[in-house]
């Protein structure tokens, strides 16, 4: 006789693990998009680079999330499911408008993701060890990440607190408001409307496939509310930066040192260090402003994200490591902020990703030459880092600016060389206003040089 008792079971069925593996997907993709839309106006370098961070991981988690999910797939060609409740979104939204940095983080570090290691603890508790290992091992994963973000999020709500105490008092209100509304809306798990998600990657001859994507990895449609996240600040050359800063109002305001000499390398990388922090940001555009975009291309643009706000600290090492300091000269203003007035994901690609950033590679790696002979082993290592990940960035920006203009040569190929050249021609009349050298034929020539390569290549390279 059989004296074997197989030890399977849990209290959540197939579809219960998928419903809440779907929601959990949703606001990991959306803490991603939060973080990436508030780069540019959080002002405090600690919180910046720490935010470049956690996009990164936000989207290493969505990624997870997305591989338990095709690991769930029934033998189904797609899988019915619930979006979070319509207030529940309504709650997220209402987070990602607030503008105050101290605030924001409240909301995500002291409100969401303690709700979220919750919901994954109880997922935990509840499901199969063995079957459903594959989820165990993801959700345990994220909370691993999460709490280490919440101990960040406290030491830098703290930092930012402390600086007017009656700031703790606001903040502690908020983070009442947000969590007693969070329990009167239901929490992650409440139902909204019914929603597909598809776990393969199409099946074009049925209606609900043909209504996916195809992006397996996306937000799985909904027929509930959802909401875009957008920005202000149109025709701004300047970012938001605490008071130790501050741009340039004439070329005349920026330092001459000798070339090639300690001096001019601080120079430099202060400058670089301006370069460091808006490219976080430049990377949060293009999440924020194209969600519509191959997720893969997005994962590649949260690492970048990450790379980028190490970079703000290397950068910030070596400067001060030289003998200067962060704030010792003004920024040249930025006018490719106005990019972001007139964007197009291949135009922003070409570029900031291609051009921008083989320009900043080429500046590493001529420090790198003329420091030779300085004896100065942190300096080169250093260095030697950022010439390295600008080549990645730079395989990124024509990996994905092909990719998209071999897909649609109209709508990315045509439409992205007309907004580069509008992008140029609005950099470089904000320049001549300013009494700032003018570039534009060079510039021009560049983009159409480089429209043109990326067209003929072959589109699998
Ligand atoms: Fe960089
Ligand atoms: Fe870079």
């Amino acid at each position: 006789m059989y004296n074997f008792f197989p030890h399977l079971g849990g209290y959540l069925d197939l579809a219960e693990k998928r419903r809440r593996l779907i929601h959990f997907h949703f606001v990991e993709m959306d803490i991603m998009e939060m973080l990436a839309g508030w780069s540019e106006s959080m002002v405090y370098i600690p919180v910046r680079a720490g935010v470049g961070e956690h996009i990164w991981e936000q989207a290493l988690h969505v990624d997870q999330m997305a591989w338990a999910l095709r690991n769930l797939k029934a033998n189904r060609r797609w899988l019915g499911s619930q979006s979070p409740s319509d207030e529940f979104i309504h709650l997220l939204e209402k987070i990602w408008q607030t503008a105050d940095p101290l605030l924001r983080l409240v909301g995500v570090y002291r409100v969401l993701k303690p709700h979220l290691i919750a919901a994954y603890q109880a997922y935990i508790d509840g499901t199969d060890h063995l079957a459903d290992q594959f989820s165990v091992r993801v959700l345990l994963a994220c909370i691993t990440d999460h709490q280490r973000h919440i101990t960040w999020g406290n030491t830098m709500i703290a930092h930012l607190a402390t600086q007017a105490p009656a700031r703790h008092q606001e903040a502690l209100q908020w983070q009442h408001t947000l969590e007693s509304e969070l329990v009167q809306v239901g929490g992650i798990l409440s139902e909204g409307e019914s929603t597909l998600h598809l776990p393969f990657a199409g099946w074009p001859e049925t209606a609900a496939a043909t209504a996916s994507t195809g992006d397996d990895q996306g937000p799985p449609p909904s027929k509930g509310y959802t909401y875009r996240k957008g920005f202000t600040n149109q025709g701004s050359v300047e970012l938001a930066w605490d008071s130790r800063f501050r741009y340039a109002t004439t070329p005349d305001d920026l330092p001459h040192p000798p070339p090639r000499t300690p001096e001019a390398l601080v120079v430099t990388l202060h400058g670089l260090f301006h370069g460091e922090c808006q490219t976080v940001d430049r990377m949060g555009w293009i999440l924020v402003d194209f969600p519509e975009l191959p997720w893969e291309l997005r994962k590649d643009i949260a690492q970048q994200a990450w790379e980028e706000a190490r970079h703000i600290m290397i950068v910030a090492q070596l400067t001060e490591g030289l003998g200067g300091h962060l704030g010792q000269y003004p920024f040249p203003p930025y006018w490719g902020r106005l990019r972001r007035d007139h964007h197009h994901p291949v135009a922003h690609l070409v570029i900031g990703n291609i051009i921008g950033e083989a320009g900043a590679s080429a500046l590493t790696y001529d420090a790198l030459e003329y420091s030779q002979g300085w004896g100065n082993d942190w300096l080169r290592r250093g260095l030697e880092h950022l010439g390295a990940d600008e080549v990645v960035h730079i395989g990124f920006g024509r990996k994905w600016a092909r990719h998209l203009i071999h897909t649609d040569r109209e709508a990315y190929g045509a439409a992205g060389l007309a907004k580069a050249k509008t992008m140029v021609d609005i950099m470089d009349s904000a320049r001549v206003a300013k009494g700032f050298p003018t570039s534009t034929p060079a510039d021009w020539q560049q983009v159409e040089q480089v429209f043109a390569r990326l067209g003929e290549e072959n589109s699998e390279a």
